[in-house]
C-alpha cells in the first residue's frame, strides 16, 4: 500500500468513526473524530496537491469543519439536536457528492487551439457537434457514445473541452476515479445520479475521464466492480433506446482501450484513435507554447520537433515550461530584479538541455498496442 493509499484509509477510518459517533449523540468523541479525520485530509491535500481526488478532499474539509462548528453550537446555546437538521453531515455529504462529481466546466478550448487531430476533430464533429444543433437534420438519430482512445497527453481531454465550448448542451465532466472513490458511497448510485442529472438537463454530454476505471479491477469490495460496470452499461442502454428521442451523448476517454470488455465497448459506438502527434503536429504544437516566450534566432523549432520523436503534446508543453521556467529563475537569482527587468531570450542551448533529461514517454510498443486495438475494435 502506498503512502497515500494509507492515508487515505486512515482518513476514511477517521471520518466514518465521526459520522457514527455524531449520529449516536456523542458530541465531544465526535468532534475529536471530524479533528483527526480533517488532519488527515489536510495532509493529504499538501502532500498531493495534483491528486484527481484533491478537489473531493477539500470539498469534505469544509462540511466536516462546518459540521464541528454546527455541534458547538449546540453545546454552547444548549439547543436541542432536533433545531438543528439531524444529520446535516450526511445530508451535504449527499449534495456535495453531486457538485464533486459533476464539474460544469465553462471551458475556453478552441478547435484552432488543438493541434492536427484533424480526423478526430472531424469524426466528433459529425457524431456530436452537427446532430445537437440540429437533431432535425438526422432523422435516423446519431451515436450516443463516443470513446476517445490513446497515449496519454495527446489531446483526449482537450478535445473533450473543445466540444464544450462548441454545443449549447451541460457539460457534466467527471472522472471515473472519483465515481470510484471510496468517499462517495456505492459508485452504482454515482453513475445513476450522473445520468439523471444529465437526462434532467438534456441536451447534455456526459465527459467520463479515465472510462476504464468503471471497470474497476481494483474495488476491494466483492462483485462492487460489476455493479458498477452493469449500470453504466444500462444507463447507456436507456439514452441509446431508438424509441425515445433523449439527448445525452457520453463521451469516454480511455489510455488502457484493451482493459475494456466486449458489451461495454459496444456501448460506444463510435471509437476514436487520438494518436501521438508527428512531426507536423509536435511542430505545431512547439510554436503554439513557444509564441509568448522570448526566443533567440538561434532557436530551431523545426529541430527540435525532430528531436521530440515519441513526446506526446503534454511532454512538449512541460519542455517549454521547464524552459520558460529556467530563464525566468534565473532572473531572480542574478538579484536583478526590479519591476522592468526582463528573462533573457531563450536560446537552442536552453532547449537541449532541458531535452538532455528527458525520455519520450510513449514507446513503440505501446503505439504497436493502440493500433492492434483500433484494427479490432475501430469504428470511425
Ligand atoms: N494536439 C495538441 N495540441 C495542443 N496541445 C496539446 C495537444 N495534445 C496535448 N496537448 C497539451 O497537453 C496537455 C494534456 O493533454 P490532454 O489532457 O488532452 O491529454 P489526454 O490525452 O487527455 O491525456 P490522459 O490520457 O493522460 O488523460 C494539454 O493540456 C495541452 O497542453
Ligand atoms: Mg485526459
Amino acid at each position: 500500500m502506498s503512502a497515500l493509499e494509507e492515508l487515505e484509509r486512515i482518513a476514511i477510518r477517521h471520518a466514518q468513526e465521526a459520522v457514527k459517533l455524531d449520529r449516536e449523540g456523542k458530541r465531544e468523541e465526535a468532534i475529536a473524530a471530524y479533528k483527526r479525520a480533517i488532519d488527515c485530509l489536510l495532509r493529504l491535500i499538501h502532500a498531493y496537491p495534483n491528486h484527481n481526488l484533491s478537489r473531493l478532499f477539500i470539498q469534505r474539509v469544509k462540511t466536516y469543519k462546518m459540521r464541528i462548528r454546527l455541534l458547538q453550537d449546540i453545546w454552547i446555546d444548549g439547543r436541542t439536536e432536533e433545531d438543528v437538521t439531524s444529520c446535516e453531515v450526511e445530508q451535504r455529504n449527499q449534495r456535495d457528492q453531486i457538485d464533486e462529481l459533476i464539474l460544469h466546466q465553462p471551458s475556453n478550448v478552441h478547435w484552432s487551439d488543438i493541434i492536427g487531430l484533424e480526423e478526430a476533430k472531424k469524426s466528433i464533429k459529425r457524431a456530436i457537434v452537427y446532430p445537437s444543433l440540429r437533431p432535425d437534420l438526422f432523422p435516423l438519430g446519431w451515436p450516443r457514445g463516443i470513446l476517445l482512445f490513446g497515449p496519454p497527453g495527446c489531446g483526449k481531454t482537450l478535445l473533450a473541452a473543445a466540444v464544450a465550448n462548441e454545443v449549447k448542451a451541460t457539460f457534466i465532466s467527471v472522472d471515473a476515479a472519483s465515481i470510484m472513490s471510496k468517499w462517495l458511497g456505492e459508485a452504482e448510485k454515482n453513475v445513476a445520479r450522473i445520468f439523471r442529472v444529465a437526462r434532467e438537463r438534456a441536451p447534455s454530454i456526459i465527459f467520463i475521464d479515465e472510462v476504464d476505471s468503471l471497470m474497476g479491477t481494483h474495488r476491494l469490495e466483492v462483485g462492487g466492480e460489476m455493479r458498477v460496470r452493469n449500470q453504466f452499461l444500462k444507463e447507456m442502454d436507456g439514452i441509446i433506446d431508438k424509441k425515445r428521442q433523449i439527448h445525452v451523448y457520453v463521451i469516454g476517454s480511455t489510455n488502457k482501450p484493451w482493459t475494456l470488455d466486449e458489451p461495454f465497448i459496444r456501448r460506444f459506438q463510435k471509437r476514436i484513435y487520438v494518436p501521438p502527434p508527428g512531426f507536423d503536429e509536435r511542430l505545431g504544437i512547439f510554436k503554439l507554447y513557444t509564441k509568448d516566450l522570448r526566443l533567440s534566432s538561434d532557436v530551431d523549432l523545426e529541430e527540435l520537433a525532430r528531436l521530440t520523436e515519441g513526446f506526446s503534446g503534454s511532454d512538449i508543453f512541460d519542455v517549454c515550461q521547464s524552459v520558460q521556467l529556467k530563464v525566468s529563475s534565473e532572473l531572480f537569482e542574478s538579484g536583478m530584479l526590479d519591476k522592468s527587468s526582463s528573462p533573457r531570450e531563450i536560446t537552442m542551448r536552453d532547449f537541449l538541455e532541458v531535452l538532455k533529461d528527458r525520455k519520450p514517454s510513449i514507446s513503440d510498443a505501446s503505439l504497436e498496442a493502440y493500433e492492434k486495438w483500433f484494427n479490432r475494435f475501430k469504428a470511425l
